[in-house]
């Protein structure tokens, strides 16, 4: 019994030293220590996601859009509305193939019909606006082959204003 304990012991003091070792010798340098540009870019990329990055961020901007239009809180509702607009322009940056659709259907259309009706101070226009934007981007979704995107709670829960 005191045998084996002090061999476990002995066990465990190795093992944890060993980590700390290895961990001592791993680099947080993920860009700077590779040693060649095509692995570093393609690091870079991976890293950024394609468009499901995007719509990460478009999806709780939109949420958040929703509770500021709610709140009456247009500024906020706008801040919200404009950084949604960046970030799907970077999603097609990155996914070209999704430009026309995100343009066509939302960016052109839906998007600034809002971000004009926020300034206008007019709860009921900016809430009917708000609505159309929700269309346009389950719309989207249905011209994007992902129409699964549109059941679930986020714009079940946005369908209407309280
Ligand atoms: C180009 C048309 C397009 C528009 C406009 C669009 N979406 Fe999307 N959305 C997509 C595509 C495509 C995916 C799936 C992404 C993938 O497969 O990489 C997606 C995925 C999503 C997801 C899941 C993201 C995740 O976590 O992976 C959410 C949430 C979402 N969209 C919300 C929205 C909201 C809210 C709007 C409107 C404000 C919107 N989308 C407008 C095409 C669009």
């Amino acid at each position: 019994m005191k045998h084996s304990m002090i061999i476990s012991g002995v066990l465990f003091a190795a093992i944890t030293s060993g980590l700390a070792f290895a961990e001592s010798k791993a680099s947080n340098h993920w860009l700077l220590d590779v040693d060649n540009d095509e692995e570093r870019f393609q690091r870079i990329e991976r890293m950024f996601a394609g468009f499901s990055g995007a719509m990460a961020e478009v999806g709780n901007r939109y949420q958040h859009a929703y509770d500021a239009v709610q709140d009456g809180n247009y500024e906020l509702a706008s801040y919200h509305w404009d950084k949604l607009r960046s970030a799907i322009e970077l999603g097609y940056l990155r996914r070209p193939g999704r430009a026309a659709n995100s343009k066509g259907l939302f960016l052109e259309t839906a998007w600034p019909e809002l971000q004009q009706q926020l300034s206008s101070k007019d709860s009921q226009a900016i809430r009917q606006s708000f609505q159309q934007a929700r269309h346009a981007c389950m719309a989207c979704h249905v011209a994007e082959e992902v129409a699964f995107m549109n059941d679930q709670p986020l714009f079940r829960n946005t369908a209407e204003f309280k």
